[in-house]
């Protein structure tokens, strides 16, 4: 079993995808072990609470500066002891140390076509905003492993989405969730935990 450490901030939609994938059989040998959320009002939280998992929230308002924070940040995923991380909406930019430690076993989807509309300051609703004002037709949303950079590492799998003449940022935002991310990120963790994505030399390769 691959266990798994799912660190959230907001909503928690994609993290309710991996739970009722892992229910259904359709994400395989994959266990959730602890959801790490830096917020404590996230609804992320209760959800993982009616699911039965364990859960941790660690915000940046109890520690003293960042350094205080990313230690204990550090410290609630290092105790559940996980094969992979997965970033599921997390707004925290992940410590350097915690990529070198974790290299290769921490995933984060990002709800564009990397390279378009990632980076500083492309998060959430503001990606879906950056997209409609330059007027693209299509966007999607990506699955890729972390490294030291903004949304640079390793792309495992992307999925396109058309976009709709008269589309808001919101219902945008939310074809890309059901369409792209719901499927993307349950999908490339059970392939992960079934020995199916090799990176090498910064590509991901997935046997399917
Ligand atoms: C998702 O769209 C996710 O791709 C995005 O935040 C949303 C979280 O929703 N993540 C990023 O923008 C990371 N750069 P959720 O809490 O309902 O899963």
């Amino acid at each position: 079993m691959l266990r798994v450490v799912v660190c959230v901030s907001g909503g928690g939609t994609n993290l309710q995808a991996i739970i009722d994938g892992i229910a259904q059989g359709a994400v395989c040998q994959t266990e959730l072990v602890r959801v790490v959320c830096n917020n404590p009002g996230a609804y992320a939280l209760v959800r993982a609470k009616e699911a039965g998992i364990e859960s941790v929230c660690v915000s940046p308002k109890d520690y003293e500066d960042r350094a205080g924070f990313e230690e204990a940040l550090i410290r609630s995923v290092e105790e559940a002891e996980p094969d992979l991380i997965v970033l599921a909406g997390f707004m925290v930019k992940v410590p350097e140390k915690m990529v070198k430690q974790y290299e290769n076993r921490i995933i984060n989807v990002h709800p564009s076509l990397i390279p378009a509309f990632c980076g500083t300051g492309y998060y959430g609703l503001r990606v879906h905003e950056a997209a409609l004002a330059r007027g693209v037709k299509i966007t999607g949303a990506t699955v890729h492993f972390v490294n030291e950079g903004m949304d640079t590492g390793p792309i495992i799998k992307q999925k396109a989405v058309k976009v709709h003449e008269g589309d808001t940022p919101e219902i945008l935002q939310k074809r890309v969730m059901e369409e792209a991310e719901w499927v993307l990120l349950p999908w490339c963790i059970s392939l992960i935990a079934t020995g199916h994505v090799k990176v090498e030399n910064g590509r991901v390769t997935v046997q399917e």
